[in-house]
């Protein structure tokens, strides 16, 4: 196979959702589908658990084993399919914002019963910043829940999605007979336990076919129809296009743990999702199919054993084909590595690759050279953009416990801030020291590892804030302005930029209206 067919079999992409409705149980089954792995728990078992919350240690433990699920790759009708795992704790949900940079695609699932919850919300606001082709699966048809239009609007009004159910459910719960596909034009009538059999799908091109009412009855039947018909009536027809752009999502109902509605997902998936994507950075677009290879680090992953230092930098190949122990440029170090056992994860299993083609995902062993976002290439300097630090929604000052290790702590949060574990802010009056972080959590693990793997010590102090948010403006004057009357409140970021604390909504709404000309942006990249 040569280079473009390799690269326009790959399909990359994530699967979000709150935790709980369903993401592990689905990405398993296709899995299963895909023969990548043979039973089922073998993902389940790297899961991140609830129960844990308030043992960050354990967490931390598991989230190292869930480096083995970091990429599960398989293949299904000659397709290279990659899932990129997003954590699902939300305390990690900075390196859910930060995956899906390196995906092409994304599957939301959503519980029947809960609707959209919020970490959902706000993931999919992740994607929406980025006209992310999204896919929803309604899961857990099998129990009683929501009514499914209610859902579609819920859906249209939290998630700002525009939908198209493209399969929809007779029944629900103890009721549940299985889903129509629109797509496929076809009744699949459920069982449960997953134990689908090939005579459940029932072509049925036309619903008036009575065919329709001898296998789910007479009654499930007309509301099928008349369903169906609003349905036409009422969403726009699917168009790949739309989807495509973001602006038109598909809609799925199904039951993962009973392996319904999976391989339906799955083949609409292959048919509709996009192969890898050009990527954009600052000098120019990437095209995947260029001859010359790059790629960008979206994900760090650290050791938490202080005897090995060494971390998992992953990175996604945007163009070219990436071979071991080539020497690429390190862009942002500008100086040349090789990789000589460049590694891909697959539950259990570490292979080293030789290869990688656009879309692929490859670890790539570092002793604390790669920051998040750093691009990788054959001599150009790219820089890619839309791999942005988020702001974060809880603060505390760090002050210095030990003053003798000054060198190292300044060292260890140099080297924790460029995994991305949280952020620092400086202020500008008194060059105080603010982390951020989107979980509390992290502040657990920052003061743990900063105290286990360089020997420093830290104590936090409460700061009241509200947003940390990065302000521009094209107002020289205005910024001076802002700069001199507001200065109590300015702090830099790691790489230097201007950052406005607010300590409010109610005090940043106030000094936009003083500053109209300001603006102030939730992410670092605007
Ligand atoms: P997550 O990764 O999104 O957090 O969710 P996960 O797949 O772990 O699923 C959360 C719970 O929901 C699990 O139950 C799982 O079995 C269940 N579940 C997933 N899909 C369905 C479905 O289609 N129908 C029903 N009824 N339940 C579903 P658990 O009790 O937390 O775990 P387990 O003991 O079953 O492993």
């Amino acid at each position: 196979m040569d280079f473009i067919e390799e690269l326009h079999r790959r399909r990359t992409f994530g699967i979000i959702s709150h935790p709980d409705a369903g993401k592990t149980t689905l990405t398993e089954k296709l899995l299963l589908f895909g023969g990548a792995i043979q039973i089922a728990g073998a993902v389940k078992s790297n899961k991140i658990k609830r129960s844990a919350t308030s043992d960050f240690m354990e967490i931390e433990r598991q989230r190292g084993i869930s480096v083995a699920t970091s990429v599960m790759a398989f293949d299904y009708k000659n397709l290279k399919i990659n899932i990129l795992d997003t954590p699902g704790h939300q305390d990690f949900a900075e390196d859910t914002y930060r995956t899906l940079t390196a995906v092409d695609s994304v599957i939301v699932v959503i519980d029947v019963a809960k609707g959209v919850e919020t970490q959902t919300e706000k993931l999919v606001e992740v994607c929406r910043m980025r006209n992310t082709p999204v896919i929803v699966f309604i899961n857990k048809l099998d129990r009683e829940g929501k009514d499914a239009f209610d859902l579609l609007d819920e859906v249209e009004q939290k998630l700002g999605l525009k939908v198209r159910p493209l399969s929809w459910p007779v029944g629900m719960g103890q009721r549940f007979k299985g889903v129509y596909s629109m797509y496929e034009k076809k009744l699949v009538l459920f069982r449960p336990h997953g134990k689908q059999e090939e005579e459940d799908k029932i072509e049925i091109t036309d619903l008036a076919d009575p065919a329709l009412d001898h296998h789910i009855g007479e009654r499930d039947a007309a509301i099928l129809r008349e369903e169906v018909q609003m349905i036409e009536g009422v969403y726009p027809d699917f168009e790949r296009d739309a989807y495509l752009e973001g602006r038109l999502s598909p809609v799925f109902f199904g039951s993962a743990v009973n392996n319904f509605g999976v391989r339906e997902l799955l083949d609409c998936f292959t048919d509709i999702a996009p192969p890898p994507l050009a990527r954009h950075t600052e000098e120019r677009l990437v095209e995947p199919e260029e001859a010359k290879f790059s790629g960008f680090v979206f994900k760090i992953h650290a050791n938490m054993d202080p005897n090995h230092r060494d971390r998992v930098a992953f990175m996604r190949v945007c163009s070219g084909k990436f071979e071991r122990n080539s020497p690429y440029l390190h862009v942002r170090q500008n100086r040349k590595l090789k990789f000589s056992n460049p590694t891909s994860f697959m539950a259990d299993k570490k292979t080293i690759v030789d290869e990688a083609f656009p879309g692929d995902v490859v670890g790539l062993y570092d002793s604390g050279n790669f920051k998040i976002g750093d691009a990788l290439t054959e001599g150009e300097a790219l820089h890619f953009k839309g791999i942005p630090s988020f702001s974060p929604e809880q603060f505390r000052y760090v002050n210095n416990a030990d003053p003798l290790k000054a060198k190292q702590l300044a060292k260890g949060l140099e080297q924790l801030m460029d995994e991305g574990v949280a952020q620092l802010f400086t202020r500008d009056v008194d060059g105080r020291k603010i982390v951020g972080t989107v979980g509390a959590l992290q502040f657990d693990v920052l003061q743990y590892r900063l105290q286990h793997e360089y020997g420093a010590s830290v104590q936090y102090e409460g700061v009241n804030l509200y947003k940390a948010c990065w302000a521009t403006c094209d107002n020289e004057q205005v910024l001076k302005e802002f700069m001199q009357r507001r200065r109590r409140d300015l702090a830099r970021d790691v790489d230097g930029q201007l950052v406005f604390l607010a300590e409010s909504a109610w005090q940043l709404k106030t000094v936009q209206e003083n500053f109209p000309e300001m603006e102030f942006h939730f992410t670092s990249e605007y």
